[in-house]
């Protein structure tokens, strides 16, 4: 058991580090969240809020899917903590996800989708397209194939990040927004502290959550920098009418629809590689509502909330980099791409434990630092 009056720094106040400062003051230690902009504000408020390790998972990601859904699993347990703590949780919504197919190609490439999971032994049913439009009833008379995974879920991401922020300072955890950490102090090659634009502050611990930005902290020698790169998604979300009443997350190869526990639909998302520039563009706003029009064509009278783009957190091999570095005191909490919010628990449980009493499950050993430096 390590020294719990220890204080600790986290950078970025995004779902991770809102979640990891939240369970750390839970657990009595004294931690500060610097924020550069407003807590939750960047690819946290952006995201669609899928929580599906079953739609998501890519042919080579065996390890990153076993571990969405262990963190699928820890969702209860996160919520139910939340809610001792602040009264607005939201609502952890077991949909499911409908991938829709029309036409022979689509068809194929579902029809692999399935073989694969069915190989895992994951909840999967292959279907036709009458049987998803028993499903989902608003689906185009054009979708003839389908895979439903009963299992995948989803959340109200920014109610989330709200809830998170209010448990971290409920806690007793300081948020210092609009405050940009510059450099990461280091004495002895250990970790000392932080320095933001003209203060120094002394720290017995780091962690970086700091997103897409994590790369650029100075501080870090080169070869232990996080390698991580800005993908651009975009976002647009239609209110949901009486006309349209879509009961769970639908996708097909091109985008996604996820219908929110705040009366929205976020159609998503565009993938791009623009480095820093989140701005929407009209081609990227064209192509979702065109994509999501041919699979739900009752869309179309939907009213327009927004449009929004965010920066997913890439890492080189697309998975998230969790866990103390090379650097004694300097931990890691970044990467997680296209799955943040899925992998929230699974991060805050497994690092406060590791922060705290130096322990790490064998299972987190595909998402260490160390694989990269
Ligand atoms: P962020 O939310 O980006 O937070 C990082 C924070 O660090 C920011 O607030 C930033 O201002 C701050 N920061 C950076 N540098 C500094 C500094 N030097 N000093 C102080 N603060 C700093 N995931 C899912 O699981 N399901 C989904 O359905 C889903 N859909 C998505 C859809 C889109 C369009 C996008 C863009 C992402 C989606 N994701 C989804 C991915 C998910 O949003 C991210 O993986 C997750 O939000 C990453 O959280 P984070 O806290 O690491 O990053
Ligand atoms: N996970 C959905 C996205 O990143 O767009």
């Amino acid at each position: 058991m390590q020294n719990k009056s220890q204080h600790i720094a986290i950078i970025g106040g995004g779902i991770i580090g809102l979640g990891i400062g939240w369970q750390l003051a839970r657990r009595g230690v004294e931690v500060t969240v610097f924020e550069k902009g407003r807590a939750g504000g960047e690819a946290s408020w952006v995201a669609a809020g899928m929580l599906a390790p079953y739609a998501e998972v890519g042919f080579e990601e065996i390890d990153l899917m076993k571990l969405g859904q262990r963190s699928l699993q820890l969702y209860p347990q996160l919520l139910d903590e939340l809610s001792e703590e602040v009264s607005s949780v939201p609502v952890f919504d077991r949909c499911g996800t409908l991938m829709t197919g029309i036409d022979r190609d689509d068809t194929e490439r579902l029809k692999r989708l399935y073989d694969f999971r069915e190989e895992l032994e994951l909840s999967v049913e292959l279907i036709t397209g009458t049987e998803a439009r028993a499903r989902e009833p608003l689906l185009s008379p054009n979708v003839v194939s389908g895979i439903w995974l009963p299992e995948d879920s989803q959340i109200d991401n920014r109610k989330l990040v709200q809830a998170l922020r209010k448990a971290l300072e409920q806690a007793g955890g300081k948020l210092r927004e609009k405050t940009k950490v510059e450099k990461i102090k280091t004495r002895n090659s250990s970790v000392e502290g932080i320095v933001t634009g003209n203060s120094e502050y002394a720290f017995d611990k780091v962690v970086v959550a700091a997103g897409c930005w994590s790369q650029q902290l100075a501080g870090i020698p080169e070869r232990f920098r996080p390698p991580i790169r800005p993908v651009k998604g975009q976002v647009v979300t239609l209110e949901k009418t009486d006309d349209c009443p879509l009961k769970g997350t639908v996708r097909s190869p091109r985008m996604y629809m996820v219908p929110k526990e705040d009366g929205t639909i976020r159609l998503g998302a565009t993938s791009e590689e623009k480095g820093f520039d989140k701005r929407p563009t009209a081609g990227g706003q064209k192509e979702l509502l065109e994509d999501g029009w041919e699979i739900v064509p009752s869309i179309f009278d939907l009213p327009l909330v927004e449009t929004i783009a965010g920066l997913r957190p890439a890492s080189r091999d697309h998975a998230p980099i969790i866990g103390e570095t090379n650097i004694p005191g300097l931990f890691y909490a970044t990467g997680h791409y296209r799955h943040g919010i899925l992998l929230t628990p699974v991060t805050v449980y497994t690092l406060v434990d590791e922060i705290l009493d130096g322990t790490v499950p064998p299972w987190m050993k595909p998402f260490r630092p160390q694989r990269f430096s």
